[in-house]
């Protein structure tokens, strides 16, 4: 069959290399794809947002399976529009995807289903949000917008006056714009993060190895949050013990609270979870795989992927088996100077070569693009560099050790991806 992806980073470049072993698999395209899916896939330039672009593409080529990357087809509805019409789609259809697309619907699902997260209010008067901050007593607190605002909607706010800037900054400044119509404002949870990704067809889960982001700038987690600088998977962090907390107390009340609502998740459910001293607690819900948690954890799925796609559509997940390789995967990523800022593009990318026939280093790329027969820049986030190994230790070294190679003007990358997992194994 041929099949589509959705998207354009680095996560969708990692689901199109898994894909395209598959030998079930034709003809792959990419909408719109980067300059590492041209290499493998038919890049084709509709935006994610076009649906009904995507829709007649789809038609046209008879493509036999599509895989979204990003939210915001997801929260849109893409999976309805293409299941009224025929098409077989892996992904949450729109009322699913509220998981992510709306955080007062989550929260509120959460409550109801006892499921931990963190405690929290929501507002949409401004007054009334203001008058919750001064009664206030406990700091760090957190502010949220309830849309979509990429990834940024999040504010920590360590006392009242950084509280207060930030409800106006929210909600009558409107920095997220309407995302910030209303606001979640909630307990600040101290601990660990952990991204837990599951495939699921709405009834039963197939747990993907449990992975950790790295969300700031700065190594040591400094300066400001951006969509994601590095992960590796398995984390150390998330034990066997710490699995069945988190699919007894998580996921599956998740779905259970959905049923509830008449609404079957299928795809994949990825949960963005604080791992306190009271046991794991959800910091958010999104509809998608994580970028760039999946970089790491394409890798190490070790059987079809698109043949657990397709379960996840027809409800056959309980039949279904995952094969995971027994070893590390961890990517950092190159970004251009000044990200999640101002950055410049079209730099030409250098060294890329020299990672081509290496089973154990991939290079998935994100913002790039091909101009005049040149891989050059074209985004804040531009490569990942992937390496696999037997243990954390090695996989670390491997991946700093031969990322100098690459070479473009202003590229940056953290230096401690992967270091957290260290204390967990010493
Ligand atoms: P979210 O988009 O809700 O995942 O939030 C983005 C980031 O903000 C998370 O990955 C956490 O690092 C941080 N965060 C969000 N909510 C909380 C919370 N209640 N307590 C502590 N940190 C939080
Ligand atoms: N890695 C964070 C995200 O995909 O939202």
């Amino acid at each position: 069959m041929d099949v589509l992806v959705i998207g354009s980073g680095g996560r969708e470049h990692a689901l199109t290399w898994a894909l395209k072993k598959d030998k079930n698999i034709k003809n792959i395209y990419c909408a719109p794809g980067n300059a590492g899916t041209a290499l493998i896939a038919q890049n084709i330039n509709i935006s994610v947002d076009k649906i009904d672009e995507l829709l007649k593409f789809a038609r046209e080529k008879n493509i036999g399976l599509t895989v979204v990357g990003p939210e915001v087809p997801l929260v849109k509805g893409i999976v309805n529009v293409f299941c009224d019409a025929g098409l077989k789609i892996f992904g949450p259809d729109k009322n699913a995807a509220m998981l992510e697309g709306s955080k007062e619907f989550t929260k509120k699902l959460l409550k109801e289903n006892k499921i931990p997260t963190a405690e929290f209010e929501i507002f949409n008067d401004v007054e009334k949000a203001k008058l919750y901050i001064k009664n206030n007593k406990k700091y760090p607190i957190v502010i949220k917008a309830d849309g979509l605002a990429a990834g940024k909607g999040v504010m920590i706010c360590e006392n009242e006056s950084e509280a207060i800037v930030a409800i106006d900054d929210i909600m009558n400044k409107k920095i997220f714009g309407s995302a910030g119509d209303r606001i979640i404002i909630e307990e600040f949870l101290e601990g660990e993060e952990a991204s837990i990704l599951a495939l699921t067809d709405g009834n039963e889960i197939l747990l993907l190895p449990p992975s950790q982001d790295h969300k700031r700038i700065y190594d040591d987690d400094k300066g400001p949050n951006t969509g994601g600088m590095g992960a590796y998977a398995p984390t150390p962090l998330v034990d066997n013990f710490l699995i069945n907390d988190i699919k007894n107390k998580i996921l599956y009340p998740t779905l259970e609270g959905l049923k509830k609502k008449n609404i079957i998740y299928k795809g994949v459910l990825y949960a963005g979870l604080m791992i306190t001293k009271q046991g794991p607690k959800v910091l958010e819900y999104n509809c998608r795989f994580g970028d760039p948690e999946t970089q790491s954890i394409v890798p190490l799925i070790d059987c079809s992927l698109l043949d657990l796609f397709i379960a996840c559509t027809e409800g056959k997940i309980k039949d279904s088996q995952i094969k995971i390789r027994e070893d590390f995967a961890l990517n950092v990523v190159i970004a251009s100077n000044g990200y999640p800022g101002k950055y410049e593009v079209g730099k030409e990318i250098f060294g890329l070569e020299k990672f081509k026939d290496r089973q154990d280093i991939i290079i998935f790329h994100a913002g790039t693009k091909i101009e005049n027969g040149k891989v050059i820049t074209n985004g804040g986030r531009v490569l990942n560099f992937t390496g696999i190994d037997k243990d954390i230790e090695r996989t670390i070294k491997k991946v700093y050790d031969n990322i100098n190679e690459i070479k473009f003007d202003g590229a940056y990358f953290r230096k401690d991806i992967g270091k957290r997992a260290l204390k967990y194994i010493k």
